[in-house]
């Protein structure tokens, strides 16, 4: 069993969140021992190969070699930790609410394994009393001896992957704990591994400020899209509109519009939000709405995009150029390019893809760039996607990235 002074940290779930943080445990000086429900996952990590772009396969090897980390799919191993940080996903349902299922099982699966003098973090993103009311409850209830001290605090990730600027440690961390002795001890720990922290004063404050930040984006989004919408219809190009207001050097931010929203956050966390305003008896219109618009950007653009062929066509050939849900990342969770093509589909066009960061999505296999289009959409401009070909080719192209808006046969969003 662990001491709460040993520098061994667990870290529950391997994927976007979890595996970045254990990396950055193992540089500061940390054992870490990685935990994944998902044995190919857990093999594949264990032979250097890292499953997230912000993990270099090198650094990985580096860690295994030097025998500071280890991935597994034994929870009996976090009996050696001296804090846990469970970094699961955290979904919507098919009645795009919460579901913590994940959450939960992952909780109940540390629980028996968890120490004395133990700090158990959570950073995965949630409604505000979930650390209160889910997770200190069942580990309450099922840890292996009532003495047993626990410590709880709650730090959501707010990393970026893919960003070259932002990462794990220059990022400030927030930290709302339940306790003093919590805070101190969650404090320390990420300050080993961030450059600043923010300490807040409970877990549920910490909780609903990673729900503001994601809503911020997302109703900002659905502002811009709704506007270049309006801007299309008259004629004008939102894009120009936006850099034009930028120039303002107070009191505006740029948003661009899109296909949409996508990736495990934009999307998912606003819906948290409005699912805890109702259990509080509240309606978060706004977010629904932000939401709404956002979920109708794939039939617009789809629209626009048939609109650029000719009519004669019966069913188009229609080519989707990036499906990621944003550039850099091979990332299709949620990706609203997924809704673009049911819509062509629903249409009658022959849709194929291309990515060159995506091997493989929903069961289909990418297509090359020289295959035979009506028009095509480019949706999220992938590094290394040689677009120019097709312009080359005299395709038309749909650019909702305003990357290539000033080539020859390019309309924008
Ligand atoms: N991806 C992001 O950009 C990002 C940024 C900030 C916060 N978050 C939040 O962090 C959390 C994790 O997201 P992610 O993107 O890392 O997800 P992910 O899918 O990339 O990784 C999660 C990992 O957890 C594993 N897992 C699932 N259930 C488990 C269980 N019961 N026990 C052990 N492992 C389990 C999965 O196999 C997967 O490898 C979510 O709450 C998400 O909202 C994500």
């Amino acid at each position: 069993m662990s001491s709460s002074n040993s520098r061994i940290l667990a870290v529950i779930g391997q994927g976007y969140v979890g595996l970045p943080l254990a990396m950055a445990a193992v540089e500061a000086g940390w054992v870490v021992i990685g935990i994944d429900n998902l044995a190919a996952k857990v093999a594949r990590i264990n032979s250097g190969i890292s499953p997230v772009e912000d993990v270099l396969d090198a650094q990985l090897e580096a860690a295994i070699k030097s025998g500071a980390y280890k991935a597994s799919t034994d929870y009996a191993e976090v009996a050696n930790a001296s804090i846990i940080t469970i970094c699961v996903p955290t979904p919507l349902n098919e009645q795009r609410e919460p579901d913590l299922s994940l959450l939960e099982s992952a909780t109940k699966a540390i629980a028996p394994y968890v120490a004395n003098e133990t700090l158990v973090i959570s950073e995965s993103t949630s409604y505000p009393g979930t650390l209160r009311e889910v997770i200190i409850p069942i580990i309450d209830s099922l840890k292996p001896q009532d003495s047993f001290r626990v410590y709880f605090a709650s730090a959501p990730e707010r990393v970026n992957p893919g960003d070259l600027i932002w990462n794990q440690k220059n990022t400030p961390r927030l930290i709302g704990a339940i306790n003093p002795q919590s805070s101190l001890r969650a404090l320390a720990f990420y300050r080993s591994i961030c450059d600043a922290t923010v300490s807040v004063s409970t877990p549920e404050v910490a909780e609903a400020a990673k729900l503001l930040e994601n809503t911020f984006r997302l109703v900002n989004i659905a502002l811009i899209n709704e506007f270049t919408k309006l801007c299309s219809a008259a004629g004008i190009n939102s894009q120009e509109v936006i850099d034009a207001a930028s120039s303002k050097p107070y009191g505006f931010m740029p948003f661009r519009p899109g296909v949409g929203v996508g990736g495990h956050c934009i999307p998912v966390d606003p819906l948290y939000l409005s699912w805890w305003a109702r259990q509080n008896g509240e309606a978060a219109e706004f977010v629904e709405t932000a939401d709404s618009i956002n979920r109708a950007m794939p039939r617009y653009v789809g629209l626009r995009a048939l609109g650029l062929v000719d009519p004669a066509i019966t069913n188009p050939r229609v080519l989707l150029l990036g499906v990621a849900y944003k550039p850099g990342v091979a990332d299709v969770r949620e990706t609203p390019v997924k809704e673009l093509h049911k819509y062509l589909t629903d249409q009658g066009a022959i849709v194929a893809w291309h990515d060159p960061l995506v091997f493989t999505w929903d069961g289909t296999s990418p297509v090359d760039l020289d295959w035979k289009c009506d028009v095509a959409i480019l949706a999220t401009n992938q590094p290394g996607m040689d677009v120019i070909r097709l312009v080359e080719r005299g395709i038309r192209i749909l650019d909702c990235t305003n990357s290539i808006h000033h080539l020859s046969g390019v309309s924008s969003l």
